[in-house]
């Protein structure tokens, strides 16, 4: 059975897709098989990262639903061979309930390596579908205080609901946006929210510049070495955050 672990934040916008298709394509590097599954009903944007949009015709709904066998409901990533997509639904109203997703998952999580669930924003039942089936949860933060505080509340949520395992990833680090924020080091982010921290994912223009152009973001550039290393950690190696990261 594969591994499953949900990615989320307190916080929108901060890069959760962005981390789970980065990682997924860093597993996928290492040879594993991983199924993505987007769980922002209403907001899916894993499709267009994946570079699939065009392809969807069904999605976790209809596969919940009966509309179609599961299997028909993933898509292949293009520009990765290991990296699969179940889609959310285009509409909030087709929401998944947490005992569905946790049925779907399971049987799911047979055939892959990793299944990455994509948490949508806030707190309410599509986080609670998201997280249920999984046995690991990464907080994807930025460097800013209200990210700060939004994480030690969402790891007290995650503790609560029964999580043990959690760690935090900080996104879009960059040595001016510690400054910016008046934040005196990492030390400083991993003490506030009280969470082991997994990896730091570098302000990156690449990412933005690769979903544009319709390419998994974090295949190229600085933040897919930061991927790597996050795959590799999460894969048991022994991997420090290297020193210097952000300066450029
Ligand atoms: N490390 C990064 N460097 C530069 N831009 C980033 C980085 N991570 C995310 N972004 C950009 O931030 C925006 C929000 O990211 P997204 O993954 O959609 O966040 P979320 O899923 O948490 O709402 C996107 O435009 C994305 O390209
Ligand atoms: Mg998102």
């Amino acid at each position: 059975m594969g591994r499953v672990m949900v990615i989320t934040s307190g916080k929108g916008g901060v890069g959760k897709s962005t981390v789970t298709a980065g990682l997924g394509a860093a597993l996928g590097r290492r040879g594993k098989k991983v199924l993505l599954i987007d769980g922002d009903a209403g907001l899916r944007n894993l499709d267009i990262l994946l570079g699939v949009a065009h392809e969807l015709v069904f999605d976790i709904y209809d596969v919940l639903v009966g509309n179609c066998e599961p299997i028909k409901a993933i898509y292949q990533c293009p520009d990765e061979e290991n990296l699969y997509l179940m889609p959310a639904p285009q509409s909030e109203e087709n929401r998944v309930t947490p005992e569905l997703m946790t049925k779907l998952i399971k049987g799911l999580s047979d055939y892959y390596d990793y299944v990455l669930v994509d948490c949508p924003g806030g707190m309410d039942s599509g986080f609670k579908a998201a997280i249920a089936a999984a046995q690991a949860a990464l907080i994807v933060i930025t460097p800013d205080a209200v990210c700060i505080r939004d994480a030690d509340i969402i790891r007290t949520r995650l503790v609560k609901e029964g999580m043990k395992n959690v760690r935090l990833v900080i996104n879009r680090f960059s040595l001016r946006a510690l400054d910016n924020n008046r934040i005196p080091n990492l030390d400083y982010i991993i003490d506030a929210t009280g969470v082991r921290l997994m990896g730091v994912v570098p302000e990156d223009e690449e990412i933005p510049r690769s979903s544009a152009r319709g390419h998994i973001a974090g295949c190229k550039g600085y933040a897919s070495l930061a991927f790597d290393r996050l795959a590799a950690r999460l894969e048991g190696e022994k991997i420090l955050i290297p020193k210097k990261i952000g300066e450029n």
